[in-house]
């Protein structure tokens, strides 16, 4: 397919999956709105209409709970082509049924980019509308996920990280006691090949997981007091330093100064923290098991986003090109999930080692801003060269640029349309 053919393709994903002003990822394995799933679909819709991708997010944002929690699902309509469903989240915490915990919180920077792209001043006023339910999110956060004022997120399930069943999570999960689950039947892997997905043993966790927090019955403090999954992430971590040096942009052109104020408080608090994530043997941020205070031992793809997150001294950034030019000399295409030397490393099931466009995206960009734009071009190029191969697939083998999990994937769609795609080339190179 010619590039301009992979646009209109990429167009259609987009038009096809949209269910009336939110997005699904992609028919049959994910049927409802997902939170940072559709923040991306914004980036791709505002390619060709602005409007459009200002409504995806603001359809997000209806679902956000009293408490400030915005859902990594919200169930618009039931669906029995997906498990585990609303009533098994027996979840009561917004005005539309949902998940019971969040997702990376890519939408300041999202939002930042639309009023960027936007010359007529109109994007400026929908952002400031959004803004108090930005500030009560990224202070729900920061209450709930961040109990102990360390300046590092935590997520209390897998999901919630939005990169499932990385090998991260994987001593955390094990020690999750297997209870009160019932029988189940899975769905995903009646959609999709099962040696692409999670272990059953691994399903069993999830969902025990999610039953004791309805067992609390999702109040945020107990849940952050008692959930038996309570692991600092640096992929949520990184992207919500990140998305507050947005926020803070936003806050000050709207001239919120209060709002500034405690923007910037966060920003030094969470710089600061990020250090606890740093594993000296290794060189590079990995996750930390709060309940032990155990770090993993192996690079994520996560890793290399502290440029993104405007972490981007010498030190670090030197040793980050190390390992770039290291896992580059050992897979095909660029950044796998899991580093390709660790043991736990698979090319093909799920976040265990395969390739996702959106995580290229946001890490071309922070190597670019922070002047390596031959290693975020060389991002881009593979993601290019993956998509032409794969096609819009909802990721690919480091190996082989195979298309692997569900199909006519809607980020993989945007990330085409706003970065990877010759004809719309922007930020990272
Ligand atoms: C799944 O894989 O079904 C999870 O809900 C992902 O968010």
């Amino acid at each position: 397919m010619s590039n301009a053919d992979l646009d209109k393709a990429a167009r259609t994903i987009l038009i096809e999956n949209d269910q009336g002003g939110y997005t699904i990822p992609t028919k049959g394995l994910y049927p409802y709105q997902w939170n940072w799933d559709s923040v991306f679909v914004a980036l791709g819709f505002a390619t060709f209409d602005q409007s459009r991708a200002w409504r995806e997010i603001e359809m997000l944002f209806e679902g956000q709970w009293r408490d400030g929690m915005v859902p990594h699902i919200l169930f618009r309509k039931d669906d029995p082509s997906y498990f585990p469903g609303p009533s098994v989240w027996g979840t009561d915490g917004g005005p539309i049924p949902s998940s019971g915990h969040s997702q990376p919180p890519v939408a300041a920077t999202v939002i930042k980019d639309l009023v960027d792209a936007d010359g007529s001043g109109k994007a400026l006023e929908r952002a400031a509308k959004l803004m108090p339910q930005l500030m009560n999110w990224h202070r729900w956060y920061l209450a709930y996920r961040d109990p102990k004022n360390l300046g590092v997120l935590a997520v209390i399930h897998p999901w919630e990280s939005g990169r499932d069943n990385l090998p991260d999570w994987d001593e955390a999960l094990r020690a999750v006691e297997v209870k009160d689950i019932g029988p189940y039947e899975r769905k995903d892997t009646s959609h999709v090949d099962p040696a692409m997905r999670p272990h059953k043993e691994d399903y069993d966790r999830y969902l025990s997981i999610m039953a004791a927090c309805r067992n609390v019955g999702w109040d945020p403090q107990k849940v952050a007091e008692t959930c038996p999954f309570f692991v600092a992430d640096p992929g949520v971590t990184f992207i919500f330093l990140r998305a507050n040096r947005d926020l803070l942009i936003l806050a000050e052109r709207l001239g919120l100064d209060a709002d500034a104020e405690e923007i910037r408080g966060w920003i030094l608090k969470m710089e600061a923290g990020a250090k606890t994530l740093w594993n000296e043997e290794l060189k590079a941020h990995v996750a930390l098991n709060e309940r032990t205070g155990r770090q993993t031992d192996g690079i994520s793809s996560a890793s290399f986003l502290a440029p993104y997150a405007g972490l981007a001294d010498q030190a670090t950034l030197t040793s980050l090109q190390g390992h770039f030019d290291r896992i580059a000399s050992k897979v095909r295409y660029l950044m796998p999930s899991y580093d390709p030397d660790h043991r736990t490393y698979e090319p093909l099931r799920y976040w265990r080692g395969p390739v996702w466009a959106m995580i290229n995206y946001m890490i071309a960009r922070g190597f670019a801003e922070a002047g390596d734009s031959e290693r975020a071009g060389r991002l881009r190029q593979d993601t290019a060269d993956l998509i032409a191969t794969g096609g819009f697939a909802e990721y690919f083998s480091p190996e082989n640029g195979a298309g692997a999990g569900g199909g006519t994937f809607s980020w993989t769609a945007a990330i085409w349309l706003t970065w990877a795609s010759p004809s719309h080339q922007k930020q990272a190179a």
